[in-house]
């Protein structure tokens, strides 16, 4: 059977990475990867991680299998970080999923298994599995337009005209609630209320993306685009990752949200979700949500998380400072000034991929062809290189 399969295509982010560590040259730099790194470089675990694993590991009595929808007290504590006082808990079907992936795949599927065929309408760009996840699940996936000829600013008004134009009743939006993956940039919120009011004239239904709480302006800021969506929109799909803000990447944690119009309709929602959820990897894994929940419930170890997050927010902002500065002193032609409005983990630097590929071949440094790069990879005492091989670069390639 096997020897007739052909070869599928390598991820190409992840085959740059594995690029990247067989480079032999010391002084090479990886901006490619979607973790955040500290100053040297690591993917660190967060002090109140650790310090509710050993809670845990005193605590725990049992390793028997969870609720299909996961970990209870995840479960609360998830609906009021990323809705607040927003609207009433009874209409979120909540359930714990295997990452952020995993929270869009079983979305997609539920979605799926009652409307088939039903119409996606995805950025372009956006993060590159969304495609190929939404397709999977059966869904029909369509692209709206999301930024200017030069991909430094959002089109808003090509954003919101082809939605108006070409969306029908009943067809999702993905929207990525903050720090948009590939391109750092949001709309503003102003733009939010135009959006929210625009799917709702329609009875289109929001698909939300929230994979970064945290990492645009703060942990609640960055919830107030899903609250306006919601002030006109009577459902909406929120799905959330902690991969990034508990830095819990290879633990799996994440939740899917079917936002009803009322109770009776969540009920439903959540059995479907179960259904979805049985036929698939039956019940999700136990210890990275039990982190979160003892996180999340403790206000000690709480407060001491808020402090996590904003401290690699505040990494993040600094680096792109930093290199938006760093750049202006080498003279380069380009400005980079517009970095400034993004937000997140990764910025469209305006880089092609002919410079990227002269970045890699020349000096070592690891950008994605589409222009994206991790700002969190960035090092203070890496800029200086960085900086003036991308000056280089620009000036050996107009
Ligand atoms: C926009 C976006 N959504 C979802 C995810 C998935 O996150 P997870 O690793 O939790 O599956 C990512 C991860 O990079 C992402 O960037």
């Amino acid at each position: 059977m096997f020897e007739f399969l052909p070869i599928a295509p390598p991820d190409s982010i992840l085959g740059l990475s594995d690029e990247f560590t067989s480079d032999p040259r010391t002084n090479k730099i990886n901006l490619t990867v979607g973790v955040y790194k500290d100053e040297q470089g690591r993917t660190p675990i967060l002090a109140t991680v650790k310090k509710a694993e050993e809670i845990l590991l005193r605590t725990e009595s049992s390793k028997s299998y969870m609720p299909i929808e996961g970990h209870p007290a995840y479960l609360k504590a998830v609906v009021d970080l990323v809705f607040g006082k927003s609207i009433d808990p009874a209409r979120v079907a909540a359930s714990q999923t295997p990452g952020g992936t995993g929270a869009l795949r079983v979305g997609a599927d539920t979605v799926s298994r009652h409307f088939p065929g039903a119409r996606i309408w995805l950025s372009n760009p956006t993060w590159a599995n969304h495609g190929s996840i939404f397709q999977a699940a059966g869904l029909d996936t369509q692209v709206y337009s999301y930024l200017t000829v030069d991909k430094t600013a959002l089109d808003f008004s090509a954003m919101v005209g082809e939605l108006k134009s070409q969306g029908r009743r009943g067809d999702l939006v993905c929207l990525h609630a903050c720090c948009h993956n590939p391109t750092g940039i949001d709309p503003t919120f102003e733009q939010w209320r135009e959006i929210s009011d625009l799917l709702a004239e329609k009875q289109m239904v929001p698909f939300i993306d929230f994979a970064y709480q945290g990492f645009g302006d703060g942990l609640v800021a960055d919830a107030i685009p899903l609250s306006t969506l919601l002030e006109r929109n009577q459902e909406a799909i929120v799905c959330n990752s902690f991969s990034k803000n508990f830095g819990l990447y290879s633990e799996r944690v994440g939740t899917v949200m079917l936002v009803s119009r009322d109770a009776k309709s969540t009920e439903a929602a959540l059995s479907q979700i179960r259904q979805a959820i049985r036929c698939n990897y039956s019940n999700p894994p136990r210890h990275g949500a039990a982190t979160v929940a003892t996180v999340l419930t403790d206000p000690a170890l709480r407060a001491e998380w808020n402090g996590e997050v904003d401290g690699m927010r505040n990494r993040i902002s600094q680096m792109r400072a930093m290199f938006i500065a760093g750049m202006k002193a080498t003279n380069a032609s380009r400005d980079f000034s517009f970095l400034s409005a993004q937000k997140g983990m990764f910025s469209y630097s305006g880089l092609n991929s002919m410079q990227a590929d002269w970045l890699k071949k020349e000096r070592g440094i690891y950008i994605v062809g589409t222009g994206r790069i991790n700002v969190a990879g960035m090092a203070m005492s890496t800029m200086p290189t960085l900086c003036a091989a991308i000056a280089e670069c620009i000036q050996a390639t107009s």
